[in-house]
């Protein structure tokens, strides 16, 4: 495996000292050639085990294997010269005791040369952040909507409509926040919550379904290219419609076969004259 030297590369320090300074673009990546066009305009590249739903056709990321993200995240290193490339513990690979949560967050940093992971939960998750932080592991933080818990926490809704609710969320910030994260991704969080947080905790926090007062935003990159398209949350904005371009291209070109017009003379070898 080849991959960029890490000097050139931001680091999860570098993340964390922007806060305050300007805000921090992420982008969530899964493959190579969509890394090196994404790296140049992001300073975070997330190697999302969202890949489930938007590579794969999963109707949630539960079933996401650390095979999987193994594979995407060495793909994604491989495309990248400048961002910080954090990779996705997927669900079951972290949960079960702080032992296994950094068996398989170094198994993430040693077999792609990322330089962090991510994992979602609050005060749940704290002890298991500060030992791993405390090894050796930059942890990416996730709290507010996590979809690893779609099954127990009643699908998809916005979280912090309740008093009791925003309690939670707040003491889930502090807790990892405590704990070491370098930065937490806040998804699916009333605003004036998320921004509440950005306020007091150390880390860096990067918003989706958020505040524009945290101090990063992160998109999935199928979401903001038009490209995945199974459904539109509030908080996803098109840059692109890259799926009516793909789909022209694909009418295009069918046409062309069916008509003999493709290939045409120039895609073809024809047989070198003898010298
Ligand atoms: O898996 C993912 O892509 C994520 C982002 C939506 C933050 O967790």
């Amino acid at each position: 495996m080849s991959t960029p030297p890490r000097q050139k590369r931001l680091t999860p320090a570098d993340i964390t000292a922007l806060k305050g300074n300007r805000p921090i673009v992420s982008l969530t990546a899964y493959t190579t050639p969509i890394a090196r066009i994404l790296d140049r305009h992001c300073d975070l590249l997330l190697v999302g085990d969202s890949l489930g739903m938007v590579l794969y056709g999963m109707d949630t990321t539960v079933g996401v294997t650390m095979d999987m993200m193994v594979a995407h995240g060495q793909a994604v290193m491989r495309g990248v010269s400048r961002a910080c490339v954090i990779v996705d513990l997927p669900f079951g690979a972290y949960q079960e005791s702080k032992e296994q949560a950094f068996r398989n967050a170094v198994r993430l940093m040693k077999e792609t040369g990322c330089d962090g992971v991510k994992l979602e939960g609050g005060a749940e998750m704290a002890e298991t952040v500060a030992f791993l932080v405390s090894r050796g592991v930059p942890v990416f933080g996730h709290i507010g909507l996590m979809p690893q818990q779609v099954n127990t926490s009643g699908g998809y809704r916005s979280k912090g409509h309740s008093e009791a609710e925003q309690d939670k969320i707040r003491r889930d910030a502090k807790a990892i926040d405590e704990a070491g994260a370098f930065a937490m991704v806040i998804e699916g969080t009333v605003e004036p919550l998320a921004r509440e947080i950005t306020t007091t905790v150390k880390a860096a926090t990067i918003g989706i379904g958020a505040s524009p007062a945290c101090d990063g935003q992160i998109l999935v990159s199928d979401d903001m290219l038009g490209l995945f398209n199974e459904f539109k949350p509030r908080f996803v904005k098109h840059y692109s419609e890259l799926a009516e371009v793909i789909e022209k291209a694909a009418e295009g070109y069918a046409a062309e076969v069916k008509e003999r017009v493709f290939p045409g003379q120039e895609h073809t070898f024809q047989i070198r004259p003898k010298k």
